[in-house]
Order: C-alpha cells, then sequence, then structure tokens
C-alpha cells in the first residue's frame, strides 16, 4: 500500500471518532434542557430575529445599513464582542461600502467555532427581492442561536474554544460578473484575517496568530428555510462534522424534539461539483468548511417569490434546535488541551 493511503485512512479514522464524539458528548437530559431553550416565535416572519433581515438590503444602500444596525444593536444586547470589516471597492455598478459584522462570545479564547452567513440581498433591476432563504433566516439562525446558548456558554468562563458568529455583507454578484463580480466581504475578510490582528497582546503567540489560523471550523448557512432540505455531504475533510449533525438529528428524531421525520442530510451519497458561496476564500486558505446549503437549491432561489410565504416554520425550528446541539455538543468536546499538547497544531478532521 502507498504510504499515502495510510495517511489516508488515519483521516478517516479521525473524522470517524470525531462524529462519534460529538453525537454522544451531551445526555439525553441534557439534549432535551436544550431544546426546550426554542422560542419559535422568535424565528418567524413577524418575530424578533426575522423581521428585521425581511427587507431590501443591497450593498450600499439604506436598507443594508439599516439591517447592519440591527445586527450590532442585536449583538450589543447579547454583551458579545463586536468587530466590524469596513471597506470600498468599485463594482460593476459603481463604488459600493461594505461591512462584514463579526461577533465573538469571548475574545479571548485562542480557537474558534466559526458559525457565518450573508445579510446582503441580491439586486434586481425591476422586482423586489427580499432573500428569504437567501440568507435571511440563516442570519435569524445565528442569533437564534446566541441567544438560546449565551447561558451555555456562560458555564465556560475562560474557554479555550469560543462561538463566533461572522455576517457577511456583499455576496450576490450585482452585474453575474463570475468570481470578481461576487463574495465581495468575504474575499476581503479572508485576506485581511491572513494579517496578525493589529492590536494582539504583545508576546501572547496565542493571541498575535492571524485569525484565520484561530479558526477551527467554519460553519457557512445558507438558503435555509425552505421545505425539504437536502443537505449534501461537500468535503471529504469535514465528513465527520456532517456525519455528527446526522447523528444528532437521529438523536433529536428518538427523543421526538424535532417536528419534521424526514432527514435533512444525504449521508448515503458524496457530492460531486462545486458551489461557489462565501466560504470559497476561506477553503482556499486551508480553513475547514461544513457547508449548510441545501442542493438543489429552493425552487424559489434568486426569485421574487423568495420571500416569508416561501418559508416552512417546522424546518426553520428543527434547524435551529440541531444547530444548538452541534454547538454545545462541540463545546463540549473541546476542552482546553492538556498543558503538554498546548502547541496549537491544526487539528485532522
Ligand atoms: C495568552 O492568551 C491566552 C488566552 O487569553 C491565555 O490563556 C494565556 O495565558 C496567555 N499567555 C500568556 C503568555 O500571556
Ligand atoms: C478540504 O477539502 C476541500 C475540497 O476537497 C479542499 O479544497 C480543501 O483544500 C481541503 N482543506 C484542507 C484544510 O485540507
Ligand atoms: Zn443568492
Amino acid at each position: 500500500m502507498h504510504p499515502l493511503r495510510y495517511l489516508w485512512a488515519a483521516v478517516a479514522l479521525v473524522a470517524l471518532v470525531v462524529a462519534t464524539d460529538l453525537i454522544n458528548v451531551l445526555s439525553d437530559q441534557e439534549i432535551v434542557d436544550l431544546a426546550l431553550l426554542s422560542q419559535p416565535e422568535r424565528l418567524e416572519p413577524e418575530g424578533e430575529f426575522l423581521a428585521p433581515f425581511l427587507i431590501e438590503r443591497v450593498p450600499g444602500t439604506e436598507g443594508n445599513r439599516q439591517v447592519q444596525r440591527f445586527i450590532l444593536d442585536k449583538a450589543r444586547e447579547l454583551g458579545w464582542f463586536v468587530e466590524t470589516d469596513s471597506f470600498t471597492q468599485d463594482t460593476p455598478i459603481g463604488s459600493i461600502d461594505f461591512t462584514n459584522i463579526i461577533v465573538t462570545k469571548h475574545p479571548q479564547a485562542p480557537v474558534r467555532l466559526v458559525l457565518a452567513a450573508h445579510f446582503d440581498s441580491k439586486l434586481f433591476d425591476n422586482d423586489v427581492f427580499i432573500g428569504a432563504t437567501d440568507s435571511a433566516v440563516p442570519c435569524a439562525l445565528l442569533f437564534d442561536l446566541a441567544f438560546s446558548l449565551d447561558t451555555f456558554l456562560d458555564q465556560y468562563p475562560d474557554p479555550y474554544l469560543t462561538v463566533q458568529l461572522v455576517f457577511f455583507d456583499g455576496e450576490e454578484s450585482f452585474r453575474d460578473g463570475g468570481y470578481a463580480d461576487f463574495i465581495w466581504g468575504s474575499k476581503h475578510l479572508a485576506a485581511y484575517w491572513e494579517q496578525p490582528p493589529l492590536f494582539g497582546r504583545a508576546g501572547n503567540t496565542t493571541l498575535t496568530r492571524p485569525p484565520l489560523q484561530r479558526i477551527d471550523l467554519m460553519v457557512l448557512l445558507d438558503l435555509i428555510g425552505a421545505p425539504n432540505p437536502s443537505f449534501q455531504d461537500y468535503f471529504g475533510n469535514t465528513s465527520g462534522y456532517f456525519q455528527a449533525l446526522a447523528g444528532l438529528e437521529q438523536r433529536l428524531n428518538r427523543l421526538f424534539l424535532v417536528s419534521t421525520h424526514r432527514s435533512f442530510f444525504n449521508t448515503k451519497t458524496k457530492f460531486r461539483g462545486s458551489i461557489l458561496d462565501d466560504h470559497v476564500p476561506f477553503i482556499q486558505r486551508n480553513v475547514p468548511v461544513l457547508h449548510l446549503i441545501p442542493h438543489p437549491f429552493p425552487a424559489v432561489w434568486h426569485k421574487p417569490s423568495d420571500n416569508a410565504d416561501a418559508l416552512d416554520m417546522l424546518v426553520i425550528h428543527d434547524v435551529a434546535v440541531l444547530m444548538r446541539i452541534f454547538v454545545a455538543s462541540y463545546l463540549r468536546a473541546h476542552p482546553a488541551p492538556k498543558p503538554s499538547s498546548r502547541a496549537m497544531s491544526p487539528r485532522l478532521v
């Protein structure tokens, strides 16, 4: 056998161990308690977390700035650490201001589990486009996660790993001009995060590392909220996490904590092909990514009908519970490494 074969066998084994760990790290009682934190009305079209996103929010417009203010206000209400990444670029429709917003529970924690979604909506010249699934619901899910898990996260006052939310601006193209006219925000943030921070604590190699190297895993949510999503196993190197989500979904099902009984995860076949989205600039820089986007895309994709009427509240509720359980399991499975292993070698997944 070629030596590389052993390496891949080892990688596959590690992925399997990670998946099993994550699926079983919480007790049934803990899962029930976390699921009971749901307040589904907050994720309804008129709800606290979703309604503010259901407006046109094209980069550089007042609607976009209004949504930025909402994200900043909510993040401050949470009491998490807020950063912005603002920049101006020439686009096919002229010079546009963009702002990515980053919200972190414990900024001093060396390593981050990043949960991301884009808050801008696509420009259509002759149609009103709200993008309820693209990506208003994913943004609302990030806030639902943060507010519902905040107390759980407080149980880890000085954690090794923390939760970081990223709200990307400018995911959508203006004139469908290919890669150059696309994912403006994530391209900027990924490049910016290659640099060491301006205000890292001198002498502390943990905190002066470029933020990109502090990402343990990036989970990117997109096009969520329509009925019958089918999430695919996109990347072999994060397949363990994909399987863990599917396994946690099964546990929730057995405990009667989800409402839809059809699995959202296609665990049978690996996905072939590629999807261009905000993860691309991060994948290119070797960040492990779990892409939570259904394939096929919702039928309303990039149509004016991608509005509140397209949403399936049971699906949204189930994804919210599942994400909460996944993140809680992830935190529990990643206690601080023993002092001897404190050298932050990237983990294989
Ligand atoms: C560096 O920062 C981390 C995270 O806040 C902290 O745990 C560690 O003790 C610091 N190390 C030094 C040498 O100050
Ligand atoms: C993970 O897999 C993707 C797709 O196969 C690849 O592009 C990426 O470079 C891999 N990342 C790492 C850290 O190996
Ligand atoms: Zn879109």
